[in-house]
């Protein structure tokens, strides 16, 4: 798996695994056909021999497998849960249309994401905005929009928020983020939900409290409900558990200090993905039963009425319907220690490797029925040694002019991705049905110095 320190990886071993055995960290329309890698019905080495590399290439089926699957195994326990895709992850306007289409709702993190939903038409009453500094000029991007919801993360944009929308006439819904003191079993960068972190409003201190209490006193703001979020690639739903047993407690905690009811109690995204063959993330069927069944319990606990619910996944819905097409350029065995495969890509396109020692299957797209029967570094081309996209790897023999297919890299790969080097960044293709399309077309030298004014 990637970011889990907890997860140490035994050393790698060519394996005779092929592409039908990577079926489960691929996109589920994955086959293999005479040795090529498939996808939604296209041949990869084909699309990569048309559209070029680096590419990313995203699964348009998967997508909205998983955001089914979301919709069916939360409100299979209760009818009112909202599936808030956390933009953040994998934003283009395609994917915007996909989230309109399955009927959920967009997590903006930045006015930026917020741009890109209200470019694509999307219904912005099922917009929920959140970060922990929004600025002015965002928030009143928000208010202006008439987004639904916003997620309030300190007390300056609590004030904010309500001058604006007094300002405007408006009366603006508002959750309030706590902080509700689980450290989920995850990398140190991802885990937000433990008293010392820079998101929310902390309960032990009662911050969490005078931020409800003051959002209930301020004009113009509308106090919805709660929000939390307390990391991503959550293996352990029981960390899910647990929070939820915080902040129902909390929410009785309110209603017996203030009289007011919570309406909305909103968990956050952090389900976890399969990365590697040996990850064995919880199934977002067990994460709706833990989730809104705990809540139900918990409510039933405190005598409280059960709320409308939201979850925000991210990760799971992207992840394994993205694969990163390569084209090998160059091939170094160092005698005795390592072979490095040099593709036309790197840590510009994927960061998530030297950022978090995230971890990939790799396979070669155009020898997909074959055993992987070395193992390999996986490097970019970028002008650092941390420069790795898979470190070991086991590999089917690699050629110059191979196409290697790097595994579920459809979540914070593009969302994270940079110029560095002035590398332009990959096109996007969504492939569906036998045919492909451009969702994002590849980056020129023009538009790397389109800012530039000279
Ligand atoms: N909601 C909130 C408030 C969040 O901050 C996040 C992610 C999500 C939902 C979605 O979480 P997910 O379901 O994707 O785990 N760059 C890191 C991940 C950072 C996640 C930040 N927040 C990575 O590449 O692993």
């Amino acid at each position: 798996m990637s970011a889990r320190p907890s997860a140490p990886r035994p050393p790698a071993e060519p394996d005779q695994r092929t592409a039908a055995d990577l079926a489960a960290v691929l996109p589920m329309t994955a086959e293999v056909r005479d040795g090529h890698l498939w996808i939604g019905g296209v041949d990869t080495v084909a699309l990569a021999r048309e559209a070029g590399t680096a590419l990313y290439v995203m699964d348009e089926a998967t997508i909205r497998h998983q955001l089914r699957e979301y919709v069916r195994w939360t409100r299979y326990h209760w009818p009112d849960v909202d599936v808030v895709y956390a933009g953040k992850a994998f934003l283009t306007l395609a994917m915007v249309r996909i989230i309109e289409e399955e009927d959920c709702c967009l997590l903006c993190a930045s006015g930026g994401e917020l741009a890109y939903a209200l470019r694509a038409g999307f219904p912005v009453e099922r917009v929920q905005v959140h970060g922990n500094n929004k600025t002015p000029q965002e928030l009143a991007e928000c208010l202006d929009a008439r987004v639904g919801r916003i997620v309030v993360d300190n007390f300056v944009e609590l004030e904010r928020i309500s001058a604006m929308a007094v300002e405007r006439g408006l009366t603006q819904k508002v959750l309030i983020r706590v902080t509700p003191g689980i450290a989920a079993d995850t990398h140190d960068f991802i885990m937000t939900g433990a008293e010392d972190s820079k998101f929310g409003f902390g309960l032990n201190q009662g911050l969490a409290m005078e931020a409800v209490e003051r959002a209930l006193a301020l004009p113009g703001v509308d106090f919805d409900g709660l929000h939390m979020h307390i990391g991503s690639q959550i293996f352990a739903l029981k960390s899910f558990a647990k929070a939820i047993e915080v902040m129902v407690a909390f929410m009785r905690e309110i209603r017996d200090r203030t009289g007011a009811v919570v309406q909305m109690l909103d968990v956050g995204g952090g389900l976890g993905v399969k990365y590697g063959v040996p990850d064995e993330p919880s199934s977002i069927k067990d994460f709706g039963k833990v989730v809104v069944d705990g809540i139900k319990e918990e409510c039933e606990k405190h005598g409280l009425a059960v709320p409308r619910m939201a979850v925000e996944p991210g990760r799971s819905i992207v992840a394994n319907a993205g694969v990163t097409l390569y084209t090998v350029g160059a091939i170094k065995e160092i005698p005795g220690i390592r072979t490095y495969v040099a593709v036309d890509g790197g840590m510009s396109d994927n960061i998530r490797t030297s950022l978090y020692d995230a971890h990939y299957e790799a396979l070669v797209a155009n020898k997909a029925d074959r055993p992987r029967s070395v193992v390999v570094t996986i490097a970019g081309k970028h002008c650092e040694s941390g420069d790795v996209v898979v470190r070991d790897a086991p590999l089917q023999e690699p050629e110059v002019g191979d196409v290697v297919c790097v595994c579920a890299t459809g979540a914070y790969c593009y969302s994270m991705s940079s110029n560095y080097n002035k590398q332009v960044r990959p096109g996007i293709v969504f492939v569906r049905d036998g045919s492909w399309r451009w969702s994002v077309r590849r980056e020129t030298y023009d538009d790397l110095m389109a800012t530039d004014l000279g």
